[in-house]
């Protein structure tokens, strides 16, 4: 086999704010009951950023914790794709605020945003850079204040989501060209602009100049989740060469437990394999995945050469999924 250059996974960071909302102060504000949302979603809390904390803070923090992770600096960095979409501001890209803060030397920063999905695609979108050699140090952060966009008057919703921010380093490493490589090594992105109805936020600069609320058809979208993500996750492991019963980990978008546990079942993949953190801090959109994998990380259940199995879904619609060797 000839020797190929993998976007390879060196260090992971998760952050969330001080603030805990629990489903019991949730059930003072609007009518609903920590038993409905335990029971429908899994979620038990979720985490608020202070009114003084935006995004690129949380995105910080979290960087932070994956620099470390890989032993590498703010100097070492020359690519920061952000995965957001509750950026600082219109613009600059949070990436521009976060290198600023980060102190990293100038070079490349963008957002990607993809909602729920952004944190798979910015992956995709890395790799491009790091495994063509044009980046030796990448960070890919998923960082959201979703909390910003509720309604919260609309229990529909406001029960569902968090806000916090999960980072990874990528950096070039030398494979043979097969699946025992470490790094990213297939993906299936996807999006269907069909069924933005059945979620959006209904405002936007272009458009009625507010930043708006978040308006979901929570069941529809349920529907259309299991089949959706089954499919990209086979697509993915086609990509990658691998079957999906191979994957060590199975780290999806933290949604929802019975779509989690849904589409594992669909896919054949065992509980135990199953990295689910909903319970603690909701939905954070583009950042789930990645605080899932810090948090899988950190308690020693990940490790180093394992094979895991990344996917979302969320506004757009987009769906996708991710295999990478850690
Ligand atoms: O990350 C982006 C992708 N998003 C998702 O993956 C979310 C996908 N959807 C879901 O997770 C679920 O559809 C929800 C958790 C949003 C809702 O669960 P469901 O089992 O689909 O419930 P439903 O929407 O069909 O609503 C059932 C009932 C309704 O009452 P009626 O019409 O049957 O009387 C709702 O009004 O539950 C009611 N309900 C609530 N009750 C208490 C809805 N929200 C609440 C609430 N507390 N917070």
């Amino acid at each position: 086999m000839s020797r190929v250059l993998r976007s390879v996974v060196t260090g992971v960071g998760g952050y969330l704010p001080e603030r805990v909302v629990t489903n019991a102060e949730l059930s003072t504000r609007v009518d609903t009951t920590d038993e409905w949302i335990r029971e429908r979603t899994g979620i038990r809390q979720r985490y608020q950023a202070a009114d003084d904390q935006p995004v690129s803070d949380l995105a910080v923090e979290a960087a932070r914790r994956a620099l470390v992770a890989a032993g590498r600096t703010p100097a070492d960095v020359d690519l920061i794709i952000v995965a957001t979409t509750t950026p600082d501001l219109t613009f600059p890209a949070t990436a521009a605020i976060v290198q600023r803060k980060l102190g990293c030397p100038i070079g490349i920063a963008f957002d990607v945003q993809a909602v729920c999905s952004g944190f798979v695609y910015a992956l995709s979108v890395a790799d491009g850079f790091v495994a063509r050699n044009r980046s030796k140090c990448a960070l890919v952060i998923g960082a959201e204040t979703m909390t910003r966009l509720m309604d919260w008057n609309d229990r529909t919703t406001c029960v569902l989501f968090g806000d916090g921010a999960g980072a990874v380093v990528l950096e070039p490493g030398e494979g043979e060209g097969t699946t025992a490589d470490r790094g990213l090594l297939g993906f299936a992105l996807r999006a269907d602009g069909t069924k933005q109805d059945l979620l959006y936020v209904d405002g936007g600069v272009s458009t009625n100049r507010q930043t708006g609320y978040l308006r979901m058809q929570g069941n529809q979208v349920f529907r259309h989740a299991v089949v959706n993500i089954s499919e990209a996750v086979t697509a993915a492991a086609a990509d990658a060469g691998i079957e999906v019963s191979s994957v060590d980990w199975f780290i999806p978008h933290q949604a929802n437990q019975r779509i989690l546990e849904g589409v594992a079942k669909r896919l054949g993949i065992d509980e135990t394999k199953v990295i689910s953190t909903v319970a603690e801090h909701a939905n954070t959109s583009a950042a789930s995945i990645p605080l899932a994998m810090a948090h899988a990380v950190n308690d020693g259940r990940i490790k180093p050469g394992q094979l895991l199995l990344l996917e979302a879904m969320g506004g757009g619609l987009t769906w996708g999924a991710c295999v990478l060797r850690l």
